[in-house]
């Protein structure tokens, strides 16, 4: 949710901003920005739309050589997303600019106090506020960096800033509070960014850093201190994976390149979580065995795609370790003023660790004494920092605005967590754990095997483009999974689909049922036959009324052959871990239906990837 950037080194500031806001595009794309310092003035330009807009009007206007400056990709929060609430803001005078990435929840206060002392504001932003704060500190004598401290302590609400005054070509400054911000560490040169992958291609040593920090970069040096000027400390890391697991490789859509790399993601999710012996080992979980016997109650909270992943975790950890378990969506979580005891544990799923919604709800978990376990894409990022235990999850970069490798390995991340419970509690056989882990091991291949007939799916989207509706049905674990499919082409295709708990069709959905209308349905293997057979029904009935069935089945599954119109097979697979497999190639499908609508998959209209604001 906005992609900020700030460059000081030797290199053109121009280009490495904006290089890093095409790789942080990803967060917002209604405007975009740079400010440069050139000489005593800022220099810069922004614009509406998306960075190729910013592109072609730097291109025709090309900026004066300079090697500091700041950059801001927008997802509008304050105001429309027109040139003159794209970032930078500047001051009153010109002399400080400033991005901004959060809400600023008491500008309206600041703006009249402005106001009321003869400021001019030209934006209907929250940010342009402290863009004249910044200014007016800087004009009474304060460094950048002293102004900065001042203003962050005068804001409210979640922010994160960074600055360049024009009379400074020394430092870029930035404050953060509750949104992301990460240092990268160069030699002769420093960067500012809400993500690695704005400077991943220039170096892969990162700083992260803690809430409530002003941090200024030169070219030599980093300092850190908290909002009141007393130093503090970030804590460095090296990123482990580079600058082509953030381009494309070739395919058209980074959603797509995503998807393909499911199988690596989930193998690398799985790598080094057991010893010699078979025995399941979470060491980054950091809490005892002891802590984990005595979890009564499991909370999983998460957002969108996450919350579904939460969904069929339920499923896989109260069958495994007989804990009762609840999923809540994140923004609903506190508000209804939840039970929990030191002996819940609330287990937040975040692909990018930064969703706004999925923060509060782990501090109200801590505030009422819950243990909370993160399960998280992205190293360093806030939910896992803040909570008591980790499992990360390694799918390497998800760039593309809809969940798709984030999803699996989170699955992934799930089982691991259940099978693990179940192996300190007693509450299953070591072979049994042993056969599931094997399982999972052989899944990538499975997987594969999916996408190796994705042509197949492709054919079917291209022949599905005039619809306007699809359904999409599933079973116990496959119900969550219907949920997704519905999910990806909404938020891709922007039609109208829905998914449902097949057994809940006849209860009122049924009556949407129209000749000819594309019903998915994700049909359980069999070994649990009485859910296999009843999944089996729920086709029946809905063809009965005239869908068009398209039955996701295991090979070998004969049973659907009389009730699917379209039969996608995907590899045969335990029950609970079929959705690895069978969302698949409801992925596949969204991606080709939105590209043959031309619409873009990878940037939809009106979402950002990381939802930083609640
Ligand atoms: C959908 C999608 C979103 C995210 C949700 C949570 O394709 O990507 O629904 O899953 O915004 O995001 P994270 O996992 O980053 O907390």
């Amino acid at each position: 949710m906005c992609g900020i950037v700030g460059y000081v080194g030797e290199q053109s500031a121009e280009s490495v901003v904006v290089e890093g806001l095409r790789r942080l595009e990803y967060r917002g794309y209604d405007s975009a920005g740079v400010v440069l310092v050139d000489d005593g003035r800022l220099v810069g330009d922004k614009r509406a739309g998306k960075l190729a807009n910013l592109d072609k009007a730097l291109a025709e206007a090309p900026l004066p050589r300079s090697t500091i400056g700041i950059g801001h990709t927008r997802w509008a929060t304050h105001g429309p997303p027109t040139d003159h609430n794209a970032h930078p803001h500047r001051g009153q005078q010109g002399r400080v600019a400033v991005v901004h990435n959060g809400i600023i929840e008491n500008f309206a206060v600041l703006r009249a106090e402005l106001e009321g002392s003869g400021a001019e504001l030209l934006s209907d932003t929250d940010t342009e506020v402290a863009a004249h704060l910044l200014e007016r500190e800087v004009l009474a004598g304060c460094t950048l960096t002293e102004a900065m401290q001042a203003v962050a302590r005068r804001l409210e609400g979640a922010f994160t800033l960074v600055a360049v005054d024009a009379e400074d070509d020394t430092r870029v400054v930035a404050a953060r509070r509750n949104s992301p911000l990460v240092v990268g560490l160069g030699e002769g040169e420093n960067f500012l960014a809400s993500d690695v992958a704005a400077f991943i291609g220039h170096t892969r040593q990162a700083l992260e850093l803690g809430q409530d920090q002003v941090v200024t970069i030169t070219r030599d040096a980093v300092e850190v201190s908290d909002f009141s000027g007393a130093p503090a400390e970030g804590k460095e890391y090296h990123v482990d994976w580079d600058l082509t697991a953030a381009e494309k490789g070739g395919f058209d859509w980074f959603m797509r390149k995503e998807i393909f790399e499911q199988p690596r993601a989930v193998a690398d999710s799985l790598l080094g979580r057991h010893d010699d012996t078979g025995r399941l080992q979470l060491d980054e979980i950091r809490m005892s065995e002891d802590e984990l016997r005595d979890v009564d109650k499991i909370i999983i909270t998460a957002c969108g795609t996450a919350f579904y992943a939460g969904l069929v975790a339920k499923y896989a950890i109260e069958h495994w370790t007989r804990i009762p378990c609840e999923v809540e969506l994140a923004h609903e979580f506190r508000y209804r003023d939840p039970i929990l005891t030191r002996d819940t544990l609330v287990v937040a799923i975040s692909q990018s660790g930064e969703t706004a919604d999925t923060l509060m709800a782990i501090r109200h978990a801590k505030e009422q004494r819950a243990k909370v376990l993160a399960i998280c894409n992205t190293n360093g990022s806030t939910i896992p920092r803040e909570s008591d235990a980790v499992i990360y999850t390694h799918a390497g970069p998800e760039i593309g605005v809809a969940s798709t490798k984030g999803f699996t390995t989170q699955l992934v991340a799930c089982y691991l967590l259940g099978l693990f419970l179940a192996q300190v509690r007693g509450t299953r056989f070591g072979d049994e754990i042993a056969a599931v882990v094997d399982e999972l091991a052989a899944m990538p291949d499975r997987l594969q095997q999916v996408l190796d007939d994705a042509e197949s799916v492709y054919g079917l989207a291209r022949e599905l483009e005039g619809a306007r509706s699809v359904l999409f049905l599933g079973r116990h674990a496959g119900y969550p999974v219907a949920l997704e499919g519905a999910l990806k082409l909404k938020e891709l295709a922007y039609i109208h689909a829905e998914g449902f708990a097949a057994g809940e069709l006849k209860h009122g959905p049924i009556a949407l049922i129209e000749p000819g209308m594309p019903v998915f349905c994700i049909v359980p293997p069999r070994g649990r036959d009485f859910l296999h057979d009843k999944m089996v029904s729920g086709i029946q009935e809905v063809r009965a009324r005239g869908a068009r069935t398209i039955v996701v089945a295991d090979e070998g599954d004969t049973s659907v052959e009389p009730y699917a119109d379209v039969l996608l097979r995907v590899p045969r697979s335990s029950t609970l871990l079929q959705p690895l497999a069978a969302v698949l190639p409801l992925q596949l499908f969204a991606c080709e239906l939105a590209t043959v609508k031309g619409h873009d998959v990878d940037q939809p209209r009106n979402l950002a990837k990381s939802v930083t604001v609640e």
